[in-house]
């Protein structure tokens, strides 16, 4: 039995065609009027029912992440890290747990080219036997900034200007002129990776730091990695053009048609961990969401394969009704104190009940794949079926009980109340790195795309001087390769 598939408790089978209601339709193709022309009869229920449900069918896009395409498969572990969690679908090798991925890009409409410079969002939710655990990240290892207060203003700066509604990079370099921190993520956005070839040839990233503790309770930090096994992929600029002007939808086709033809994509996944009471080694903040963690000292550890080996039966059902939430984690796996992170757990569910209502957790792709019981009940489109009496908590009349403890992290919170900035910023030691860790042709396709937005014409001589200052601080060839293409005497 396919165990994603919703089985309405009515039959959705009739041999003939119906009403919603299950009445039977004797014509289909002509409304009722008097006369064989004539006024339309507002008695024609059917017909009524059938415009009314179609200029319904739209439910308001995600707010980011609109255009995205879905697929279903399953993950299986196969390195034991049973000495670090005690999640239990991480519990042996070879345990599968069914899945469903969404890939997406970030900034514009459900419509929307799939070839743009974008992050690329990656997020998978594993069906487990403890409930739901979503890793909703993306294709880069970092974001633009740190503290979610910010955003809603960096969703706007990059989202179309609300006065013409294009995109402008003016009011995007306008903004992250006052976040140098920022600088890190664009080092993935103006390099190559900034365009995958679809979603099959990208790296996928947790991005926040997360917790796992184990059995005893002991507690490590750790960072999420996806592989592609069919290696990482780019489009760049000139074929961008001709492909998302030859099909805006190719990612979602590529995905869809690889699946269909048995071709499976297959990501392995890979941990970092780190001791937290290691964390004042480093010279950034482990927390801080515009860092990666370097591999040479927290190398790469193998845990387990994702396969997509299942498209979706229905774009709608699995796709727009699909909500993900980095606040679903399961016993074993726990945030961490990423401001982001911690910003984001409020953030979903809160927009999910105004996308899609407050029963969403009830349709069949967001519902748990386990048994699962509680009072939350009724509200507008519940639709589950219950005959308790009892639904208050404690009583004698209702058996269930508290599930068993699980460990969570244990260390002591302590500080005063305060709205500050992290201490330990170091916003361009990495991609200074990362920039010199480029081949000459790339460092000079990531100069292009600099000169390229800078260029534009209401970004001013204050704020070009600002990102010249910043990309010198990252590598001083790279503020005086970019500054001198565009004619700016560096103010350093
Ligand atoms: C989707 C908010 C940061 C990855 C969304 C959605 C919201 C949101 C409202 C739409 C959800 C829906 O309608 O179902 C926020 C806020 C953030 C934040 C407030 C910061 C405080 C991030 C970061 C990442 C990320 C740092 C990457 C690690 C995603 C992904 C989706 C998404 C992949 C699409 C999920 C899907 O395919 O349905 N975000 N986000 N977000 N966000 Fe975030």
């Amino acid at each position: 039995m396919d165990p994603y598939k919703y089985r309405p408790s009515s039959a959705y089978d009739s041999p003939y065609w119906t009403t919603n209601a299950g009445g039977p339709v004797w014509n289909n193709d002509s409304s009722l009027t008097v006369g064989t022309r004539g006024p339309i009869l507002l008695e024609d229920y059917h017909l009524v029912e059938k415009i009314a449900n179609f200029t319904r069918e739209r439910i308001p896009e995600r707010v980011v992440h609109a255009r995205g395409a879905s697929a279903k498969g399953f993950f299986e572990v196969t390195h034991d890290i049973t000495n670090l969690t005690c999640a239990d679908f991480l519990r042996a090798p070879g345990v599968q747990t069914p899945v469903i991925v969404r890939f997406s890009t970030v900034i514009h409409e459900r419509g929307s080219p799939e070839t743009i410079r974008d992050p690329r969002g990656f997020a998978v939710k594993f069906y487990t036997r403890e409930g739901n655990f979503d890793l909703v990240g993306n294709n880069f290892p970092v974001f633009f900034i740190r503290d979610g207060m910010k955003f809603p203003d960096v969703i706007h700066a990059f989202k179309p200007n609300p006065k013409s509604h294009i995109q402008e990079y003016w009011r995007v370099l306008d903004f992250l002129s006052h976040h140098p921190e920022s600088m890190s993520t664009f080092g993935f956005l103006f390099d190559d990776v900034g365009v995958p070839q679809d979603y099959r040839h990208m790296e996928g990233f947790g991005v926040h730091a997360f917790t796992l503790i184990n059995k005893a309770g002991k507690v490590n930090y750790v960072k999420f990695h996806w592989k592609p096994t069919c290696g990482v992929k780019c489009l760049l600029e000139e074929e961008a053009i001709r492909v998302g002007g030859s099909n805006h939808s190719h990612a979602t086709k590529d995905l869809y048609d690889s699946i269909a033809a048995g071709n499976y994509p297959e990501w392995k996944l890979f941990i970092q961990i780190m001791d937290p009471d290691h964390e004042d080694r480093f010279d950034f903040d482990p927390l801080d969401d515009t860092k990666t963690w370097p591999e040479d000292i927290l190398p790469l550890q193998p845990v387990g394969r994702l396969v997509l080996n299942k498209n979706i039966d229905n774009f709608f059902a699995e796709n727009e009704q699909l909500a993900f939430n980095p606040a679903l984690v399961v016993p074993g796996i726990y945030y961490s104190d990423d401001k982001m992170l911690q910003g984001r757990l409020f953030a979903y569910s809160d927009t999910q009940r105004h996308r899609l209502g407050p029963n969403y957790l009830q349709l069949p792709v967001n519902a748990p794949k386990c048994a699962h019981h509680n009072n939350h009940h009724d509200g507008f489109m519940n639709f589950m079926h219950r005959d308790e009496e009892v639904n208050y908590f404690p009583s004698r009349f209702d058996t269930v009980r508290h599930a068993e403890r699980f460990p969570i992290p244990p260390v002591i919170l302590k500080g005063r109340r305060e709205k500050a900035v992290i201490a330990k910023e170091n916003n361009f030691k990495q991609p200074g790195e990362r920039y010199r860790s480029f081949a000459p042709d790339r460092q000079e396709r990531f100069v292009c795309r600099w000169v390229e937005a800078l260029s534009e014409p209401r970004v001013t001589h204050e704020i070009r001087s600002i990102w010249i200052s910043y990309l010198s601080q990252a590598d001083k060839s790279l503020g005086q390769k970019v500054a001198s293409r565009l004619n700016v005497r560096p103010s350093f």
